[in-house]
């Protein structure tokens, strides 16, 4: 991967790929190409014969990506962000009565926001669930249920805590209780196997630019149940013009407008790329990075450490007495080491472990080395041993 590694001098070193992915492998950047130089072609909407008709062909590759029935269940987005937004105002747009809705404080705003606009709205009533050791477990869920308990939404993966939470048992009580569950896939598609056919009745949400190796720009959901999300858009869709009405047939229900074609061919290249490496040697050697930047700050008594043993490759911390973006300046500056430090559109995770002040974050992907790994460690510690701690 030389080629795509930054320059510099020292050489860069990026570690801020919980944000977004880079650099992305060649294959992904030559398929973008491939896409941008070729007549764009998708059933229904033009008929440049002879090239990918990529909407279709990513579709089919998530269901297999996903293990899941349907492809054109598989809706594209711009973001998780997107997807969740459309899914939450959607949901609550086919409620006719105000319901009670359950989150967690691990959620990042891409989630609590949607839904504290619809509470502020009088649309609904918000518990939202305090973690234990990084987790929000169905039994945490079921105390809080009420008679009018309609949605919970909830993260599959912290993007500060680097924990995984168990989706599972949270689906099946909440498909056979009449609640629909949203789950928010932002850190965990591309990064660990996901079987949709294990997770009933749910909608599902990904990001193109994280751990798929996509654009930015891209994202998308599962939606086993079509009836249950109102949709909120609607226009062009190639399909029954004449119809003043837009189309309940999916994909259409949910998609309107000319899709973003390089990023979805930025998708099909990722899935393709993850399914050749093989996912699990992705989060073996996630991990593995991960472990050996954990053991190195966990060295330094001045660091301390939030994440002491992630199931996602997270890794954050403060330096005792310096500011978490003053850190983060000295690593970019000093070291070309690109973190992500505040607070991670995740507020409510940072006032229980470090008084809402923020933290570092590094976060490696597959295309990161060990050598790198333990550079970015070292220079950590330094700054920690420098500082007036
Ligand atoms: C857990 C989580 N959810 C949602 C998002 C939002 O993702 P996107 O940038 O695709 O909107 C992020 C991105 O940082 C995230 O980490």
């Amino acid at each position: 991967m030389a080629e795509h590694k930054g320059a510099g001098d020292p050489p860069l070193i990026y570690l801020n790929n919980a944000a977004t992915s880079w650099p992305k492998p060649a294959e992904i950047l030559a398929e973008v190409t491939r896409c941008l130089t070729t007549p764009f072609f998708e059933q229904g909407r033009s008929t440049a014969g002879g090239t990918t008709d990529y909407p279709s062909a990513t579709r089919e590759a998530l269901a297999g990506f996903f293990n899941a029935d349907e492809p054109d269940h598989f809706i594209f987005t711009q973001s998780a962000t997107d997807s969740l937004n459309l899914l939450i105002h959607g949901f609550a747009k086919g409620q006719k009565t105000r319901f009670h809705a359950i989150t967690t404080e691990l959620e990042h705003n891409s989630v609590l926001r949607p839904l504290h606009t619809l509470e502020g709205e009088g649309r609904l009533t918000l518990s939202t669930l305090p973690f234990d050791d990084g987790r929000v477990t169905l039994q945490d869920i079921k105390k809080a249920i009420r008679a009018d308990t309609r949605l919970v939404v909830m993260t599959h993966g912290s993007n500060v805590l680097g924990s995984l939470q168990n989706i599972r048992p949270v689906s099946e009580y909440c498909a056979s209780n009449d609640i629909f569950l949203i789950v928010d896939g932002a850190q965990t598609v591309g990064q660990i196997p996901i079987n949709l056919s294990e997770i009933p009745e749910c909608a599902f949400i990904f990001t193109g630019h994280k751990a798929l190796f996509g654009l930015p720009g891209i994202g998308g959901f599962y939606l086993q149940d079509p009836e249950v999300i109102a949709p909120i858009r609607q226009g062009g869709t190639g399909t029954d013009s004449r119809s003043r009405a837009h189309p309940n047939d999916m994909p259409q229900k949910f998609e309107a407008g000319t899709p973003n074609y390089p990023g979805i061919a930025s998708l099909l290249a990722g899935i393709r790329y993850i399914e050749r490496q093989g996912q699990d040697a992705i989060i073996n050697k996630c991990r593995g990075l991960t472990a050996l930047i954990i053991r190195e700050l966990n060295k330094d008594p001045n660091i301390t450490l939030y994440t002491p043993a992630p199931d996602l490759p997270v890794v954050s911390f403060n330096i005792r007495s310096l500011d978490n973006d003053e850190a983060g300046y000295i690593l970019a500056k000093a070291y070309n080491i690109i973190t992500r430090t505040g607070l991670h559109c995740a507020p409510l995770v940072h006032n229980r472990i470090d008084g809402g002040k923020g933290c570092i974050r590094m976060s490696c992907s597959y295309l990161n080395t060990p050598e790198e790994c333990r550079q970015a460690a070292d220079a950590v510690r330094e700054v920690a041993d420098s500082a007036d701690c």
